[in-house]
Order: structure tokens, then C-alpha cells, then sequence
């Protein structure tokens, strides 16, 4: 058990990613808060780790509300004492051209994908400065570090996850607090149920990376406990693209 008693928060925990990494760090050792604007799922997946004999306590919480991040973070203090890795892995997407994007949406998609984060790690930082250690894990993509099309508020936000993890990682030195990025690629997660039926994308989407399959929320919880283990203690500043090679090579339809 890598993460054996261990306080962590993983926040967008009722879905996708973030519910496999919350159950992961659970069969880890760890005692979970899953925190979600979906309070009520997120309440479903602390319920199903308690089952399988872990330790969890949900919180209803929006990430842009810093009101509502200071109370998920008290949430760990009370139940732990103390929080030793976050996970911030809530996120959205917004897909339509340049042109369609409202202010409205750039202004969520940067409120949801960067601020939030910068919300949760303003919030449990004290603690881990108190404590003398920390673990943050970002979920960003691999849209942060590659033009994707009609995501012009998704891919600049995640671009600034990346950024904001190297900036954190170099304020946090000599702290025994490392900061570190997940770039996922194709992630067969609610997220990207509508990319999954489309017969148009699909099947077809396996090609475009060098595994040739869609991703598992599991292959990105593996990942997310490795950074927050021991085992990853001299890695920080660092990102990990978790997506079957996608950007590693330029693979053209038919190749
Ligand atoms: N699925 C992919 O292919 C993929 C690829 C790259 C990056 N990502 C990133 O991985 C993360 C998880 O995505 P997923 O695929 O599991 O998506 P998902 O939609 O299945 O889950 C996202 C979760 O975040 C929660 N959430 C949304 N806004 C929130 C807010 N303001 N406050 C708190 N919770 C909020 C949702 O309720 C949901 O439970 C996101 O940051 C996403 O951008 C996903």
C-alpha cells in the first residue's frame, strides 16, 4: 500500500478520472474526501469505498467558489487532521468554434480549469507548509501542450495548468512538496461519451494514438498514485502524458 494513511482530496471525484483515481488511492491506504459539484455522486463514491472497507467522506463542492474549496478543505482537517496530497482533477469542456465562444464560456472554461485549481491549492497549502510535506497532483491534457480545434477556452486553460504546476513546484522548493501534472489523451470517460458514439470518431479515434485503444479512467489513477507515492519523491515541476503516444509521434489516418 503505497499511500497507507495518507489524507487526500480529489476533487471532480463523482466521474470519470477523478472517481478512479478516488478509488485507487483508496485500495492504496488511503482516506479519501471525494469532492464534487455533483455532491450527491460524489457521496455515491465514498459510499462504494467505505464498502469495499476504505475510508471516505464527500463534500458537495464548486471549485470556482473559493467558499466552498476552504470548506472541503476543513472537511479533511476535521475527519484527518491533515491533507497530504490534493488532486485537482475537476474539469469541463466547451466545444464550438472560436467565433461562438462567449466571453461567458472562455471566462468558465478558465474559472473551471486553472482558477479552481489555483482556489484548492491556496487552500490545503497552509497545511502542507504546516505538516512539512504535500503531494499535488494536477490533471490537466495533452491539450495543454498541442492546438486542438474548437477548444480555444479548454486548451488555453489547460496550457495554464501546465505552466501554474512548474510556477507552484518552483515556489514549493526545499518545502518536501512536490507539484506535478497528468496530460491525459483520450480517456474513455462520461467527458467523452458523445466522441465515443459518434461513428464518424469512435473506434477510429484508437488510431490515432500508438496503443491503439481508447484510455481507461484506471490508466490515469495508476499514474495519479504513482506521483503521489514516496516512489515519485524526486519528481516535481513534472508533467506525465498519459495517452497512448498521442503526441509522442504524428500518426496520419491509414499508417
Ligand atoms: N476524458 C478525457 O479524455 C480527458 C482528456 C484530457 C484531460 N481530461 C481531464 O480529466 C479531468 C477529469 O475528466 P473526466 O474525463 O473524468 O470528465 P467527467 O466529466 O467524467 O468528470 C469531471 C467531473 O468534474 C466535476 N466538475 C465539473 N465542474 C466542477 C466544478 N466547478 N467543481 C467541482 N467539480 C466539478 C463533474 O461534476 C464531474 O464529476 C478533467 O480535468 C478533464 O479536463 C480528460
Amino acid at each position: 500500500m503505497r499511500l497507507k494513511g495518507k489524507s487526500a482530496i480529489v476533487t471532480g471525484a463523482a466521474s470519470g478520472i477523478g472517481r478512479a483515481i478516488a478509488k485507487k488511492f483508496a485500495t492504496e491506504g488511503a482516506h479519501l474526501v471525494t469532492a464534487d459539484i455533483d455532491g450527491s455522486t460524489a457521496e455515491t463514491v465514498a459510499e462504494e469505498i467505505r464498502a469495499d472497507g476504505g475510508t471516505a467522506h464527500s463534500i458537495a463542492t464548486d471549485i470556482t467558489k473559493r467558499g466552498d474549496v476552504y470548506a472541503m478543505t476543513d472537511t479533511a482537517i476535521d475527519y484527518f487532521g491533515k491533507v497530504d496530497v490534493l488532486v485537482n482533477n475537476a474539469g469541463s469542456r466547451i466545444v464550438k468554434p472560436i467565433l461562438d465562444h462567449s466571453e461567458d464560456d472562455w471566462q468558465r472554461m478558465l474559472d473551471v480549469n486553472l482558477t479552481g485549481h489555483f482556489h484548492c491549492c491556496q487552500a490545503v497549502l497552509p497545511h502542507m507548509l504546516a505538516a512539512g510535506f504535500g503531494r499535488i497532483v494536477n490533471v490537466a491534457s495533452i491539450a495543454g501542450s498541442v492546438g486542438r480545434p474548437n477548444r480555444i477556452g479548454y486548451v488555453a486553460a489547460k496550457g495554464g495548468t501546465l505552466a501554474m504546476t512548474r510556477a507552484l513546484a518552483a515556489d514549493m522548493a526545499g518545502k518536501n512538496i512536490t507539484v506535478n501534472a497528468l496530460a491525459p489523451g483520450m480517456i474513455a470517460s462520461p467527458m467523452n461519451q458523445a466522441v465515443k458514439e459518434n461513428p464518424d470518431f469512435g473506434d477510429n479515434w484508437n488510431n490515432d494514438n500508438l496503443v491503439r485503444r481508447w484510455g481507461k479512467p484506471e490508466d490515469v489513477a495508476g499514474i495519479a498514485a504513482f506521483l503521489a507515492s514516496d516512489e515519485a519523491s524526486f519528481i516535481t515541476g513534472e508533467t506525465i502524458n498519459v495517452d497512448g503516444g498521442s503526441i509522442a509521434a504524428l500518426i496520419r489516418r491509414g499508417e
